[in-house]
């Protein structure tokens, strides 16, 4: 007898029950008619970018993140004028992870390499850097002498917390411990210090303390708070690639804490990121943290009256998290003056934007391997929804796996990914290579053990049990602030005159996109995903100690034997605990060769 081999069981029902193709709605609602909310200027005012992860040439397939760092240079240095124009001060700021989730720095190595030169090109007033200037030595030692101990930003750049190696083994500060000037225009005394969270797994040229250890532990914090009293200073930044809403570490608010015991009086502002959301925390009367998202979607904006004119002593606090976009940045410029029919440009943007494009088309990440028929997400559609991704991969994209050729190819099988290893929604529009740098970047190497099937049917559950699977060090797709244990306030927009987009929530309310959007609803995505290949007969029968192939990522290859071990110990079964021994080479194509075949017949 023939078995029938069923392909992913769910994609079959959908094949034989398919329901005409209904085209999710993503039209953008002209601008023009949608009224923004406009920014306040304070005495002192901030720009604020954080996890842009080599995001410098725009969205090309979301218009509501069109610009490109050409776009955003030029926007910066016209805001500058015009808020020094009113005799204000402005300060722009960077919190790190600016490599790792875009060709234009990921498709040279070291990653970063040529994107650094350009994002650079940003005249920041202070910056430092995030976990992803640290996975490879090759990485540490572009950071810190391309950036940190470069002529244009030694004096700017703070690392309070990490030490780079030199290539003799000598510790020195990756930047400077903390800065302190003097604004141009208020004349506000800054004390400047920045942290980097506790990260584990920085490679041999760098050393992360943990912020807290730092600060206690170590004599240049105690210098600058004597050689810095209270009364000598207006204001303190503490910026850095932590996030501002963590519920177990809580590290920036035992920062605070600390810093607070020497100033209680001083306004301090943090900047934060890493979680890539937009949020805003209000930690006491005189102190807040803004954290702008990621992936140049956000230009943070945050402002300070430095006195409440009624009530003297509370400084006033106000933010807006503005959508990364030319039509954005021009009417937040007519607002202060700029002629609303002059496109935001400058010579400089001019420049910038043509090496954006020139390194594009250098690396060749126009290249086009396919069409996207429609966009998939990564989280904000359920899991069973046909526009989630991890449903187009499991059943769409890994039956396409091919077995070896030794095996049987009526063998059931199990392919388990961890959902990780994908790191951005696929939009509608032209498969290039950049989207896969994008959406995809890893390859992969196939392997497999040999279980019984009532083992193998438990081992998705039991891995989305546990803790997540540490993958390569990429950025977390998830980019709205999970409400712990809280409830949301603020209500569900859904108006069809507006795109789907950020509606943020946060300490001071529910109106600070500079862009109204139609709320996402944000799903719990679990550790791992599977493609499920069981054949008819054997799921019918039912027979748990057939035997059948578990397929997993090489890296997963521990977390897979765990899990595997566990389930034969629960059950009971008298059989071996498995050991690497028993997994072997599965061959065959990795995901992102099978997703670029899959686009390329579009
Ligand atoms: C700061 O004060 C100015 C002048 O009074 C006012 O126009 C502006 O809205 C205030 N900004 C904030 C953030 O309160
Ligand atoms: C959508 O826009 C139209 C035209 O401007 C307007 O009449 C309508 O009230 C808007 N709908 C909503 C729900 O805001
Ligand atoms: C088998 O593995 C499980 C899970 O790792 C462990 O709890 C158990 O002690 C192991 N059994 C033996 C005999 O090593
Ligand atoms: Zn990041
Ligand atoms: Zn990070």
């Amino acid at each position: 007898m023939i078995l029938k081999l069923v392909h992913c069981l769910v994609a079959l029902t959908g094949l034989i029950f398919a329901k005409p193709y209904q085209q999710q709605q993503a039209v953008l609602a002209p601008s023009q008619d949608v009224p923004l909310r406009d920014i306040h200027i304070g005495d002192i005012n901030f720009i604020h970018t954080t996890d842009t992860h080599g995001w410098l040439g725009s969205h090309l397939s979301q218009n509501d993140y069109d610009a490109d760092w050409g776009d955003f240079v030029a926007f910066v240095d016209i805001l500058r004028e015009k808020i020094l124009q009113q005799s204000r001060d402005v300060i722009v700021i960077d919190t790190g992870d600016k490599r790792d989730g875009n060709g234009l720095s990921d498709a040279t190595w070291p990653a970063g390499l040529r994107s650094s030169e350009i994002f650079n090109m940003m005249d920041y007033d202070l910056l430092t850097l995030g976990n992803h200037e640290l996975y490879t030595a090759e990485s540490a030692i572009l950071e810190y002498r391309g950036t940190s101990q470069s002529s244009k930003f030694k004096d700017k750049y703070v690392c309070s917390n990490v030490e780079f190696i030199e290539d003799d083994g000598t510790r020195v500060p990756f930047g400077n411990k903390y800065i302190t000037f003097e604004t141009p225009i208020m004349k506000q005394r800054v004390l400047a210090l920045s942290f980097l969270f506790s990260f584990q797994r920085a490679n041999n040229r760098a050393i992360v303390t943990p912020p807290l250890e730092e600060i206690t532990q170590k004599s240049w914090f105690q210098n600058m708070v004597e050689t810095n009293r209270e009364e000598e200073i207006d204001l303190i930044i503490v910026f850095g690639h932590l996030p501002a809403t963590d519920p177990t570490e809580r590290e920036m608010h035992k920062i605070h804490a600390l810093i607070r015991k020497y100033y209680p009086n001083t306004v301090i502002q943090y900047f934060g990121g890493h979680t890539h959301i937009r949020d805003f925390v209000q930690l006491d009367s005189k102190s807040t943290c803004l954290q702008s998202g990621r992936f140049a979607e956000t230009v943070g904006f945050l402002s300070i009256n430095m006195t409440d004119p009624v009530d003297a002593e509370s400084p006033i606090f106000s933010r807006r998290y503005i959508d990364f976009n030319k039509e954005a940045f021009k009417y937040h410029l007519s607002k202060l003056g700029h002629d609303s029919d002059v496109p935001v440009s400058t010579k400089k943007g001019k420049t910038i934007s043509r090496l954006v494009n020139d390194l594009r088309h250098e690396l060749n990440l126009n290249e086009k391997l396919g069409y996207i028929p429609q966009t998939y997400y990564v989280s904000t559609r359920p899991l069973n929804s046909e526009e989630n991704l991890y449903h187009l991969v499991t059943h769409k994209i890994l039956p396409n796996l091919i077995p070896p050729k030794n095996y049987e190819p009526s063998m059931s099988r199990f392919i388990l990914i961890n959902t990780g290893s994908v790191r951005y929604d696929l939009y509608k529009g032209p498969f290039t290579k950049d989207t896969e740098y994008i959406v995809l970047p890893f390859n992969n190497d196939w392997r497999f053990i040999t279980v019984p099937l009532v083992v193998a049917s438990r081992v998705e559950t039991y891995l989305n049990k546990g803790p997540v699977i540490a993958s390569l060090g990429i950025p977390s797709s998830s980019h709205h602030k999970q409400h712990f244990g809280g409830f949301q306030k603020c209500p569900f927009i859904n108006n069809p005159n507006l795109s789907e987009g950020y509606t943020t929530e946060d300490d001071l309310g529910c109106h600070g996109d500079d862009t109204p959007h139609n709320s996402q609803r944000e799903y719990d995505i679990p550790n791992v995903v599977q493609c499920k290949e069981v054949k008819k007969v054997q799921e019918e029968e039912a027979d748990p100690s057939k035997m059948v192939h578990v397929i997993f990522y090489s890296f997963m290859e521990l977390d897979i034997l765990n899990a595997v071990n566990s389930i034969i110990n629960d059950l009971g079964l008298r059989m071996e605990n498995l050991t690497t021994n028993d997994c072997s080479h599965y061959g065959g194509d990795s995901t992102k060769k099978l997703l670029r075949d899959y686009f390329s017949q579009f």
